[in-house]
């Protein structure tokens, strides 16, 4: 389909409950005012959209992030302290140089989760631009949490309706204790920020379900046994398969997300295989849910 306004975008949706290919663009260019228009209702109608044969280098990558808004600062990493030329540049990688990782996660399963739902300000949406990839294994998945939201049992939303979440800090999604926190024995207790459980979206005005990620989570104001309970019915729910589209990672993919309404988790591969990922991320604000926004 091509895009009203644009002239040489065409948008093709990957048939999934989310997901869509962007053809016609060439990332290093800067994107004229109806084109980058065009490229963000598509985002906002996909959820996720794949850029594949690009040539970007980061401030390339960075440019184009900049558009959608302000970046945040990459988090710590695994990687060697040395002068940082690209301070909003996040490596994800297994390689090792000198017995050292460069980035992060190494070549780990990764959990369900929306990325840095344990602060206060949550990012917009992520972009992962892929310089090498493993034959095999590694491939990322998203899921759509607006279509999670809207099948969910009418008893399950009325049980979620004005509750909130904690979103544990302490582990990273490949279930890792991060460096200077305890090990969390009672998820009341486990430090991170509260969120609503249904967030409204300031785009498109709908509603999506967030959850953050399963681990350590904690529905506030429930007795611990009951929060355990809905919480599993809720992320039983929300892992449905149908919900979700995998990518398939091919060098020179950038893949960008929506933080508000989707999940995401990664495959494990062979640790003997590289992966070079660099990944930079839209500031965002606090989550809301606001009560005239779209029906779920
Ligand atoms: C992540 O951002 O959680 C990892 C995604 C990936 O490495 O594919």
């Amino acid at each position: 389909m091509d895009v009203a306004g644009a002239k040489r975008v065409t948008v093709i949706p990957t048939g999934a409950a989310l997901g869509a290919d962007v053809v016609g663009v060439d990332l290093l260019q800067r994107l004229d005012e109806a084109t980058f228009k065009a490229v963000e209702a598509a985002w906002h109608e996909h959820l996720v959209l794949r850029f594949r044969g690009q040539r970007l280098d980061d401030p390339g990558l960075l440019a184009f992030a900049r558009r959608f808004g302000e970046l945040d600062k990459a988090p710590v990493h695994a990687g060697p302290e040395v002068e940082d030329p690209y301070p909003e540049i996040t490596v994800m990688s297994n390689i090792k140089v000198g017995g050292r990782p460069i980035g992060n996660l190494g070549h780990y399963e990764a959990e369900w989760h929306t990325d840095m739902s344990y602060n206060e300000k949550c990012p917009i949406g992520s972009l992962l631009y892929a310089l090498e990839v493993p034959l095999e294994g590694g491939d990322t998945g998203f899921s759509n949490m607006y279509a999670a939201l809207e099948t969910l049992p009418a008893e399950l939303k009325r049980a979620i309706i004005g509750k909130q979440c904690k979103h544990d800090s302490s582990r990273n999604s490949a279930g890792e204790l991060r460096k200077g926190f305890q090990d969390v024995t009672d998820p009341r207790e486990a430090p991170g920020a509260v969120h609503p459980i249904i967030r409204t979206h300031p785009a498109t005005r709908r509603n999506a379900l967030f959850l953050g990620r399963r681990r350590n989570a904690y529905i506030v104001g429930l007795p611990l046994k009951e929060s355990e309970d809905l919480l599993n019915k809720l992320w039983a729910h929300a892992s449905n398969p149908g919900f979700a589209w995998y990518q398939k990672w091919k060098v020179g993919d950038l893949v960008m997300w929506d933080n508000r309404c989707t999940m995401h988790r990664r495959d494990a591969f062979d640790p003997a295989a590289r992966r070079l990922m660099h990944r930079t991320q839209i500031k965002g604000d606090k989550p809301y849910f606001d009560p005239a926004s779209v029906a779920a």
